[in-house]
């Protein structure tokens, strides 16, 4: 597909991903809206990008918020790509405690919310806008980018939570390119495996690989967030690319 003329949302777009996704969306002459919660980073990124962004505070579990946001990129440009890869927290609790303490059932719901809700109502507002838009060479009329993980496949203990929401992304996808193929609507998830992101605070680079060598067969290190960039731009541009997940790894299994 085409990008150059487009517009793209990016929710997360001013996280490690995000940040990487709209520097490559951006490097290809799309139009992008940062939709994200932190307003020093994406203010910054804002103030170094120029025109070509805009920043809409945007919380994902909000749905006015997001149909605001994809309006705004609309507005911009037609919109052609939205990308979802928010974060948010994760319980990290086993299901009963060492104690014997019970899951809060509001914990669980509301990790679903954030991570499974909020990709569906990104890709699912995205797409309705995008549907209404001209539609390119071989009736293609855009792309939705999906994030899940490899927890979505192989969760951790202390897991549940995360690794429910993460496989939902991956089961929706099928369906949800099935579902707008005729509108010309492609839909692709990445599950990514370990990448030095903002997830993992300030912990020194070096040490962080050093930690991951031992559980990634190659190469031994951390991901980095330009390789999701580069993958979810390859998405973008390659229109037989639809209704799979892709594990980006480097053969990681947890
Ligand atoms: N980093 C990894 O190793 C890894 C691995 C697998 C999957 N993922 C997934 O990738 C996605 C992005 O993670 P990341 O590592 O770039 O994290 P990150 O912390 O660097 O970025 C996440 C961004 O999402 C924003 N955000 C949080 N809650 C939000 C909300 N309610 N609405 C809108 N924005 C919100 C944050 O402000 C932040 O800028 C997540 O879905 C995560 O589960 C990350």
């Amino acid at each position: 597909m085409e990008l150059s003329g487009a517009s793209a949302i990016v929710t997360g777009g001013a996280g490690g991903f995000g940040e990487a996704t709209v520097r490559r969306l951006v490097d290809k002459g799309v139009k992008v809206v940062i939709a994200d919660l932190h307003d020093e980073r994406a203010n910054a990124l804002t103030k170094e990008l120029g025109s070509s962004v805009q920043y809409v505070r945007t919380d994902v579990t909000d749905e006015q918020n997001v149909i605001e946001a994809i309006n705004v990129a609309q507005e911009m440009a037609p919109l052609r790509v939205a990308v979802a890869v928010h974060g948010g927290p994760a319980a990290g609790k086993r299901l009963v405690g060492r104690n014997g303490e019970t899951y809060p059932v509001e914990t669980f719901r509301r990790t679903v919310e954030i991570f499974l809700v909020g990709n569906f109502t990104v890709l699912s507002r995205a797409a309705a806008v995008m549907s209404q838009n001209e539609a390119l060479e071989d009736n293609q009329r855009g792309v939705c980018i999906g994030t899940a993980s490899i927890a979505g496949f192989e969760g951790q203990v202390g897991q549940s939570d995360y690794s429910a929401a993460k496989g939902g992304v991956i089961g929706m996808t099928l369906t949800a390119a099935r579902d707008l193929g005729p509108a010309g609507i492609r839909v692709m998830t990445i599950a990514p495996g370990t990448f030095h992101t903002y997830a993992y605070g300030d912990v020194p680079i070096d040490q962080l690989n050093e930690r991951f060598a031992a559980l990634i067969p190659n190469p031994k290190r951390m991901g980095r967030a330009d390789e999701y960039a580069q993958l979810a731009l390859q998405i973008c541009e390659n229109d037989f690319l639809n209704g799979y997940t892709i594990r980006l790894d480097g053969a990681q299994r947890f």
